[in-house]
């Protein structure tokens, strides 16, 4: 029996920066950032609001639609690149601070597809056998902790934000929903496009390091953009094929959040109206891990889903890694 997503929820800082604000702090106008991104204002959390108290939020609200008590979840997963700490898990923080205690919790690191990863190891675990029933999965970010707030480039990109799902086994035969294919992919030989040079073993920090502010983000736009493109639309026709359904069944794509331009790339390419691409890129900025439950909590608190509905997410990122999901509601 299929594994169902049966509660959604996010949460985002109340903080806003605005590209008049960051106007002034880098060489860029608010026209550019919109022409070019489709970003009109992004969220920053403050010093109190650490990942895991974003991923705290979010994971309440999903359990409560869920009906489910965090004590009952058999696993935490949390997707980010921002954690709290190196060490432990954002996802054994967010065990203690929801009281999940007979859960085992892991955070998994696919950037900005994070979340389509941590669902279908979620969903493969449930669906294995008996042993785990109930799931939490988290895609939680705090990029303005490692973003160059002197690089124009990329500092009017990233926003901060958590989105969460709970997915469990379908209770009764009769309902349709649940999760029905998804395309996973990476390829390392990009690794160096889109990274964070310092921070990890590999290049410990240093006063040098912190000076030349290498452990903040630096990608390669262009090139990006290219690949993350290409890939999503091929997951988005693998996922489409397997499943047997027509393009036009879809309800929602909900692409991640990185670039207007991307998402009406993919949604054309794919063959999918533009109604029927939800965007909320303009408010949140990229999210990386938390920008596709964001937008599908969104979707799911407005309203603008209907039982049996077909839902397709797809997301691209550093690694690089790159998926697809096609969900039923
Ligand atoms: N304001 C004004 N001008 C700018 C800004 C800015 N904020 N940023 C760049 N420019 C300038 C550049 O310096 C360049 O000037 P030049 O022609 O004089 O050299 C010009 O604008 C064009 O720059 P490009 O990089 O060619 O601009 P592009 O149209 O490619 O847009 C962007 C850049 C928005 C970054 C785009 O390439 C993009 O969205 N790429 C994908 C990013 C992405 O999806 N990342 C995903 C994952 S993020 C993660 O994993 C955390």
């Amino acid at each position: 029996m299929a594994i169902k997503i049966v509660g959604t929820g996010s949460h985002v800082p109340s903080r806003i920066l605005g590209n008049h604000d960051l106007e002034k702090m880098v060489d860029t106008t608010d026209e550019w950032i919109r022409t070019r991104t489709g970003i009109l204002e992004r969220r920053i959390a403050d010093a109190s609001e650490t990942p895991s108290e974003m991923a705290l939020h979010a994971s309440r609200r999903a359990l409560e639609m869920a009906g489910m008590d965090a004590k009952d979840l058999d696993m935490v997963i949390v997707a980010t690149v921002t954690g709290d700490r190196i060490i432990p898990s954002t996802a054994c923080i967010l065990q203690k601070k929801l009281g999940a205690q007979k859960a085992f919790c892991f955070d998994i690191q696919a950037a900005c597809t994070g979340l389509l990863y941590a669902i279908d190891i979620a969903n493969a675990m449930i669906a294995q056998g008996a042993k785990y029933k109930k799931a939490l999965v988290v895609g939680v970010e705090k990029l303005s902790s490692i973003t160059d707030w002197k690089d124009r480039n990329t500092c009017v990109l990233f926003g901060d934000g958590a989105g969460a799902v709970v997915l469990e086994k379908r209770k009764s035969s009769g309902d349709i929903g649940g999760i029905l294919a998804s395309k996973l992919a990476s390829n390392g030989c990009h690794a160096d496009i889109l990274q964070v040079p310092a921070g990890g073993s590999e290049m410990p920090m240093t006063h040098e390091v912190l000076d030349q502010r290498l452990h903040t983000i630096r990608m390669e736009g262009q090139e990006v953009f290219k690949l993350a493109v290409n890939e999503m639309v091929k997951a988005c026709n693998h996922v489409i094929s397997e499943v047997g359904i027509s393009v036009g069944e879809i309800r929602w794509l909900i692409p991640h959040q990185a670039n207007i331009r991307i998402i009406e790339a993919v949604g054309t390419r794919v063959g999918i109206a533009r109604e029927r691409v939800y965007v909320n890129l303009d408010k949140y900025g990229n999210t990386s891990a938390a920008s596709v439950g964001i937008a599908l909590d969104e979707i799911v608190r407005k309203g603008l889903l209907q039982r049996g509905d077909y839902v397709l997410a797809t997301a691209f990122g550093s690694g690089l890694t790159w998926g697809a999901t096609l969900l039923r509601w």
